[in-house]
């Protein structure tokens, strides 16, 4: 099939990529010429293991191109994804603005039977107004063109982006018109080899369908979240706790990691979202608001643990930390809480020393440009050499080589051997053992 994928972020970019590997040509379409230029010398804009091979691959097979022009697309495409930003407005609803354009972009040149496909996180009621969008500009051409919406939300994970893309759990398809569901299915038809994953819904229910898999996803998150910090008080390793109840299937082991709170381009987004479409329609969303809050305390928790031990005046205190990225196996830092972290040491008078496998280009853009002039913060090269001299070591993300690091080495380096986990890497008896004093998150020690 001939596709058009609007939008080269995380979403468009794998998307168009692995439907470029399955045979399609894909046209991906940006108004960013920089980055259009960057891709096209097969520059990623974003760190997602296995892209660049298929981006590379693809391009050189010529089923992948890259364009400025969304009119030129136009002319030869089957079915347009819509995957380009939709930010927050200060009132937490999503900015629908990109999205719009796009349609009436799409509605000024469509020239043809097409399929227009909200891939973006969009609130229930969007694919009706990219509709209305576009059959404004038909109208105003004074043409009558045929075209569907159709949802088809993406539940991809940074750093295992192409894999949930081409191994996904389920396909949810929201449309209401037959000849959309037909090209639909044959479209995700490789992806369902071994057996169906397609789910066909309402329009309205696959948008919504969206929104409650984070929201789920994120309650999990800030349900153990307060386990732990009730455990923390009564005495009792969260760990054991986490494996107790994970091990019911109906409750399962995944997304119950307790932690110093979510982050990322999609959570705190999403569920401060939802909250304001619930607002919106006159509900009180008692447990979304609960979850969002919870997460709030949970990232300024390990700033509490560190006043608790040294006081609210951090001045000639040098901390290491390990991890600014939101997650590991990626770069970006958005809403990640080493950051919230960072703010607060910094306003205490600390300094630090943080070292992150990735996201270094990524710490420059995110964070003051004074805290490094400042030398308030460094970023160090290595994991070791952020520990010399530093007073403790503070666990951010849960990066593979900070799980079974060298303890006797960071021992020497650190001045006093004491940790503070905010993943629960380690296990406390453990480092006990090899002299350390050691803080997790809902751990008994
Ligand atoms: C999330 C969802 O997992 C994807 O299914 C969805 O498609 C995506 O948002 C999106 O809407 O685009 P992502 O933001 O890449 O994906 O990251 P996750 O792996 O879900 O992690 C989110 C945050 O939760 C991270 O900060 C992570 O450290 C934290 N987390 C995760 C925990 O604190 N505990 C856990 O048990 C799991």
């Amino acid at each position: 099939m001939q596709l058009t994928v609007v939008g080269t972020g995380y979403v468009g970019l794998v998307t168009g990529a692995c439907f470029a590997e399955m045979g399609n040509e894909v046209t991906c379409v940006d108004i960013d010429e920089r980055k259009i230029e960057n891709l096209k010398r097969g520059i990623l804009p974003i760190y997602e293991p296995g892209l660049e091979t298929i981006v590379s691959g693809n391009v050189s097979a010529k089923r992948l191109q890259f364009s400025t022009s969304l009119q030129d697309a136009l002319a030869a495409s089957d079915v347009y994804f819509i995957a380009v930003g939709t930010p927050p407005n200060t009132d937490g609803s999503a900015d629908l603005r990109y999205v719009l354009d796009v349609a009436r972009d799409i509605g000024r040149y469509l020239s043809h039977y097409a399929i227009i496909v909200d891939k973006s996180t969009v609130p229930v009621g969007t694919a009706e107004r990219v509709r209305e969008a576009i059959a404004a500009e038909l109208q105003a051409r004074g043409v009558d063109i045929p075209f569907d919406v159709v949802s088809n939300p993406e539940f991809l994970k940074e750093g295992d982006a192409v894999a949930d893309f081409m191994r996904p759990d389920r396909v949810i398809v929201g449309c209401d018109s037959d000849t959309a569901r037909d090209r639909m299915r044959d479209l995700y038809a490789t992806f369902m080899r071994n057996h169906e994953r397609l789910l066909f819904m309402s329009v309205r229910a696959a948008e919504m369908t969206k929104y409650a898999a984070n929201a789920m996803l994120a309650t999990k998150i800030s349900f153990i979240n307060e386990i732990a910090n009730l455990c923390e008080r009564l005495d009792v390793d969260v760990e054991s706790v986490r494996r107790g109840i994970g091990s019911d299937s109906r409750i399962g082991y995944s997304f119950i990691y307790p932690g110093c709170g979510y982050g990322g381009s999609c959570f705190p987004k999403d569920v401060k979202a939802i909250i304001r479409m619930a607002d919106d329609c006159g509900f009180e969303p008692v447990v979304l608001k609960a979850v969002e809050a919870r997460n709030e305390q949970q990232k300024q928790l390990l700033f509490g643990h560190i006043v608790r031990e040294y006081g609210n005046d951090l001045k000639g205190r040098r901390f290491a930390l390990w991890g600014l990225a939101f997650k590991p196996g990626t770069d970006d830092m958005r809403e990640a809480s080493s950051i919230v972290l960072l703010n607060a040491l910094i306003a205490a008078g600390a300094r630090v020393t943080a070292y992150d496998p990735v996201a270094t280009q990524a710490a420059h853009a995110e964070l003051p440009e004074s805290w490094f002039k400042s030398g308030a913060l460094v970023l160090a090269n290595d994991q070791y050499q952020a520990l010399e001299g530093a007073d403790a070591l503070i666990l951010v993300t849960e990066w593979k080589p900070f799980r079974h690091p060298d303890f006797e080495r960071m021992g020497r380096l650190l001045k006093e051997p004491r940790i503070f986990d905010g993943r629960n890497q380690y296990d406390p008896q453990r480092l006990g053992e090899a002299g350390f004093r050691y803080t997790g998150i809902g751990r008994s020690n």
